[in-house]
């Protein structure tokens, strides 16, 4: 069993992640100019959902970001009116979401906390301290335990609370992402039994020029039936699960862009590229 506090696949990854923090900062694809200007968006899945679930929107709420990497969603959330609890492995990233918050004049409201998601219970220790739990596209892929995972999530929900979860679909991940004559070919198993993909990819999704030279990642493929029954046992009534035929990068060679800032394998419904989900802690 994979130690969840530390050892080469959390060094491995943090020195990737960390790495991608400036290039990310400088790319287009995490353009920063509606945060600035006060507006900050997320993409149009999250922002139907959001409102359909959040209806009374977010002013007062106590939000933990989980993997907020330098900030830009978990401060739309604070543009929003919400208090927010943004934690992230990577050092650089945790600074960067620091100094944004600061320059954007919203870090009375934000606050980042430096540390691997499996010990944010020993930097937050608050139980039942948030209104909403809230992790987004390229999260549980970067995680070795599902079901610690979800236990961490339901212990930080206050009853009443809600976890939103939004991220590739693990069947997406299954087709080929290299081959470039626009083939989607099943490349990846759909299960490893917890066994680590140990990727070496010097490539980066948000600047096709980057070149990392932390080049090794470890990265994990979670069934959905595995990541649903991990919500499950830690507590949660799963409230919806959406499969998108959308994604906000470009997840394959061949996928075009749909709407703004979503890509899709062109002209049919052919595998479901994300998935979302509301998950309710009940009442007690
Ligand atoms: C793809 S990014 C998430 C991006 C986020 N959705 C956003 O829009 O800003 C993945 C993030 O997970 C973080 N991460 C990966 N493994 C982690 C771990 N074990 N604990 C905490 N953060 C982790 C990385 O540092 C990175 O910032």
């Amino acid at each position: 069993m994979t130690d969840l506090s530390g050892g080469e696949w959390l060094d491995a990854n943090r020195a990737q992640w960390d790495e991608r923090v400036a290039v990310h900062l400088a790319s287009d694809f995490y353009d920063q100019s509606k945060l600035r200007a006060g507006q900050g968006e997320l993409y149009s899945i999250e922002e139907g959902e959001l409102a359909h679930v959040f209806p009374e929107g977010w002013e007062g709420k106590r939000v933990l970001h989980l993997q907020c990497h330098f900030g830009a969603d978990t401060l739309v959330l604070a543009q929003r009116g919400a208090t927010v609890v943004g934690i992230d492995f990577s050092k650089p990233a945790v600074l960067a979401a620091r100094a944004l918050a600061s320059e954007i004049g919203l870090a009375d409201r934000a606050r980042f906390v430096h540390a691997n998601v499996y010990d944010a219970r020993h930097v937050l220790p608050e139980p039942e301290s948030f209104d909403v739990v809230y992790t987004t596209w390229g999260t549980i892929g970067w995680l070795p335990d599902v079901a610690e995972w979800a236990r961490i999530i339901a212990w930080f929900l206050k009853p009443g609370g809600r976890l939103y979860f939004a991220d590739g679909h693990p069947t997406a991940f299954m087709l080929d992402d290299v081959a470039s004559d626009g083939s989607t070919r099943i490349a990846y198993p759909y299960d490893t039994d917890g066994v680590a993909d140990v990727v070496t990819d010097t490539a980066d999704y948000a600047d096709e020029t980057a070149i990392l030279s932390a080049a090794t990642s470890f990265e994990w493929m979670h069934p959905l039936g595995q990541t649903l029954t991990a919500l499950i046992d830690a507590g949660l009534t799963i409230e919806f699960v959406h499969e998108h035929y959308e994604v906000p990068w470009r997840m394959f060679p061949s996928v075009v862009s749909t709407s703004p800032g979503l890509f899709g394998l062109p002209g049919k419904k052919w595998v479901p590229l994300a998935i979302s989900l509301s998950a309710l802690r009940d009442q007690g």
